[in-house]
């Protein structure tokens, strides 16, 4: 086994998904409500998210981007509408608020990779916005208690991106059911891969069953989900919009399993991600960020910081990417990254004031841990890594 052997691709685990996925076939029924009594496989994947997050609702949809997208409708964010997002995000995000036809205004990032609390305190004043999409990029949390905290001082509601945080916990509660809706994603490059998907969950009746309706639950399929607050559900009969983003059984077939799975999951890449960082920070120069006690990360890529002149940085990656470590950069010149709001351009205001992020991540490179590297993996990725890195730091 050598270091060119290894795949980076996202992979399925037939063992796990194989039978869940047959019996799915066999019904012959992909339209979720082909089922006539929510026993749909969506309608079961949505239950196993409820009891793994600890959440009353929960609706599969055909992506997490379309998931934020419907809980920002159904929370009544329009044209006249200004959303804060963290400056450091997938350009996904910013999209989803753009197509409600609202304005985005980005929150500086610190050095954690998070949203900046001194600079939300001062766009919640200066913007005046109401509505606080938190993005928790690449599973990072912020102090959590206090971002809730300011967002009941200033009235400001709560929606959570935990596309990539699903099993991420903070003192033991689940990212993305802090807020009034948390949005997950089961994209293959996500924790559990069912190719595309997206899930949204919250406590709040009336999100939910508007959110419903906008996924493309016409006629009277809204009630083959739950009975609970249905009465609620009634009253919003043809009243909204239907975007038709709605879930396929095939996927939530793949995903079942896998939440079934999870933490197992999570042990295992969480030591892989502990294994890397152990061999990398042999190296003063290459850091990785502090872990927070009150956080129990989920963590299927790495994020660390180079200290070395930018230059050689550039070398770095590209000696990397051609040694079979695709890894990825934030900083440079003419960085095309879709992470960096600089490349936002379908965004109409240019004049962000965020002093810090594009600093913050100017030295910081991105590494993807798929959930099937074992040690092995780890130990040669590491060892070759260390290898480039010695020979450009010592100018070889
Ligand atoms: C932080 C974050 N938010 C949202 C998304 C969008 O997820 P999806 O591809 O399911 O729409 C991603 C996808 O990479 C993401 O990383």
């Amino acid at each position: 086994m050598s270091i060119s052997n290894i795949s980076w691709e996202a992979q399925l685990d037939l063992n796990i998904i194989n039978s869940s996925v047959q019996e799915a076939l066999k019904t012959k029924k992909l339209f979720r409500y082909q089922f006539k009594d929510s026993s749909s496989f969506v309608n079961t994947l949505e239950k196993a998210i409820c009891e793994y997050v600890g959440s009353e609702f929960a609706l599969g949809v055909s992506s997490a981007t379309n998931a934020i997208f419907l809980a920002l409708k159904a929370l009544g964010v329009n044209s006249s509408s200004k959303v804060l997002i963290p400056a450091f995000t997938f350009t996904a995000v910013p999209s989803s608020v753009i197509q409600c036809g609202a304005e985005p205004i980005l929150v500086d990032i610190t050095e954690s990779y998070v949203i900046d609390l001194d600079d939300l305190r001062q766009k919640i004043l200066s913007s005046k916005a109401r509505f606080l999409l938190l993005s928790h990029m690449r599973g990072h949390l912020c102090d959590m208690d206090e971002v809730v905290k300011i967002c009941k001082e200033h009235s400001i509601v709560l929606i959570e991106d935990a596309a990539h945080a699903l099993g991420v916990t903070w003192n033991g509660k689940q990212a993305g059911t802090f807020g009034v809706a948390g949005v997950y994603s089961l994209q293959s490059y996500k924790i559990i891969n069912a190719g595309e998907g997206g899930l949204l969950v919250t406590n709040d009746p009336n999100v939910f069953w508007k959110s419903v309706f906008m996924s493309g639950s016409y006629e009277n399929n809204y009630k083959l989900h739950s009975s609970k607050s249905i009465e609620i559900a009634h009253q919003y009969k043809n009243l909204l919009p239907v975007f038709n983003v709605r879930m396929n059984n095939i996927t939530a077939a793949l995903a079942i399993p896998q939440i079934k799975n999870i933490e197992l999951t999570i042990a295992r890449i969480n030591k892989t991600y502990n294994q890397l960082k152990q061999l990398l920070s042999k190296r003063k120069e290459i850091q990785f960020p502090e872990e927070s006690l009150s956080i129990r990360p989920v963590r299927d890529s790495a994020q660390m910081r180079i200290k070395l002149e930018e230059i050689d940085r550039e070398v770095l990656k590209s000696k990397l990417n051609d040694s079979n470590i695709p890894i990825s950069y934030f900083g440079g010149q003419n960085n095309t990254n879709a992470r960096l709001y600089q490349n936002w351009a379908f965004l109409k205001k240019t004049n962000h004031i965020l002093p810090n992020t594009k600093a913050n991540l100017s030295e910081v490179f991105d590494l993807r841990l798929p959930s099937h590297f074992q040690i092995r993996d780890i130990n040669l990725i590491g060892k070759s890594f260390l290898q480039i890195f010695d020979e450009i730091a010592k100018g070889v």
